[in-house]
């Protein structure tokens, strides 16, 4: 049997997969089985962002995993206190939860914030605020926070206690605050949704909303953060800071983490044997995500990013005034979407068979979310490609 067929006969039929197997990467590069090239436009969903097998971050992980990989929470370890710290020097935060997954360091925030209320002898204000078209993870909490019918087909009955209004809309979120509700959970920029970023003035009045209301504001950056956006986190760009911040994809370059981030105070809601992870944190995943984030925290880093997306976007800008089916080109940093209507898996699948990974999002916007040292030649080559596919 090769590759596929064992996939297809022995993993669970959860995923529909492009026909390739790839056996190695470097940088913006993935070579498959039979020994083609691939350019990676993608990075595994926003997760290799210093690009595949970056030397530093697997040296980190060699060296890492030649002295200690795991020896639960129980104990101390070193890469886990340093990761912590260097989280909370770069960010607003002042302590961090370590989990191993987008889904499960929301999870821990969705328990945060309602243990928060609850220890406070609130036990009424549980309730979680979401925006239609987030996602938010695959776990049953996340699931149900998620604001896309189609990933919670089969699942019922949900998790009680979500409700979801329109994103970018003042008045609904507005009209839904009460005191049944302990926070508001949100991604900067939707990235399952279509690529939609939040509008400015209404990121910073949903921040004033939830201060004059004492609910809490949980930015789920898993996607977003970690430079992805210009920016170290998506929400130092809009200048609007949470009380609680989740990040997984890029944080390990690769290498599963999860991180919760929250305030001194928000964390109160936490205490000895409230919530827990055998995996959380891990010595080797610490070292991956120290070696990451000292490497993406760099100013010079994030003005490159900054850079390339001006040119990545004049480039696709150029595109669509060739080709009328571009309806809109919008985004942040390197996680752009390209709005192109009906047929944008054709696309995609037609990028992948000129040797470029990109991805489609509900069959109508093509998301690129590159490894973040993509060079202009690089995007000079998909662009062309993406001319002649159109
Ligand atoms: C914004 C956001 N939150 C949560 C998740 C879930 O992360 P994971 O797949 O690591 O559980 C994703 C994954 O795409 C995401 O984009």
């Amino acid at each position: 049997m090769d590759t596929l067929e064992k996939t297809d006969t022995f993993v669970c039929a959860t995923y529909a997969r492009q026909g390739k197997a790839f056996v190695s990467g470097s940088g913006m590069y993935l070579t498959d089985e039979d020994g083609q090239v691939f350019t990676d436009f993608l990075a595994g969903i926003a997760v290799c962002s210093l690009g595949h097998c970056h030397p530093e971050v697997t040296a980190a992980i060699q060296d890492q995993a030649g002295r200690l990989v795991h020896v639960s929470n129980l104990f101390y370890t070193r890469p886990q206190a340093d990761l912590a710290q260097a989280l909370a020097k770069n960010s607003f935060a002042d302590r961090v939860f370590f989990a191993n997954s987008g889904a499960e360091a929301n999870e821990a925030a969705i328990k945060l914030a309602r243990r928060y209320f609850q220890r406070q002898g609130n036990t009424d204000r549980s309730r979680i605020i979401t925006m239609t078209g987030s996602f938010h993870g695959r776990t049953l909490a996340t699931l149900t926070a998620t604001g896309q019918d189609k990933v919670k087909e089969g699942f019922y009955p949900l998790v009680p206690g979500f409700s979801h209004v329109p994103f970018n809309d003042l008045t609904a979120l507005e009209q839904a605050l009460d005191d049944t509700v302990c926070a508001v959970m949100m991604e900067p920029v939707q990235g399952e949704g279509g690529v939609i970023p939040a509008e400015p003035e209404y990121l910073a009045q949903v921040r004033q909303l939830c201060d004059q209301t004492g609910t809490l504001l949980i930015f789920d950056e898993i996607q977003t953060g970690m430079g992805r956006c210009g920016t170290l986190f998506a929400h130092q760009g809009y200048d609007v800071t949470p009380d609680i911040m989740t990040l997984a994809k890029a944080l390990g370059n690769g290498v599963p983490i999860g991180a919760m981030l929250a305030t001194e105070t928000a964390a109160k809601g936490f205490e000895p044997g409230s919530h827990g992870s055998t995996f959380g944190g891990t010595p080797l995943a610490a070292a991956a995500g120290l070696k990451t984030l000292e490497l993406i925290s760099d100013p010079g880093f994030l003005a490159r990013v900054r850079e390339k997306e001006t040119y990545f976007k004049a480039q696709l800008e150029t595109l669509q005034q060739r080709h009328s089916r571009i309806t809109d080109i919008r985004g942040k940093g390197l996680l752009l979407g390209m709005e192109v209507g009906e047929g944008a898996a054709d696309v995609a699948t037609g990028c992948f068979k000129k040797g470029f990974i990109v991805n489609a999002i509900q069959d109508k916007v093509l998301r690129f979310a590159p490894p973040l040292i993509v060079q202009t030649a690089d995007i000079d080559r998909l662009v062309s490609v993406l001319d002649s596919l159109l």
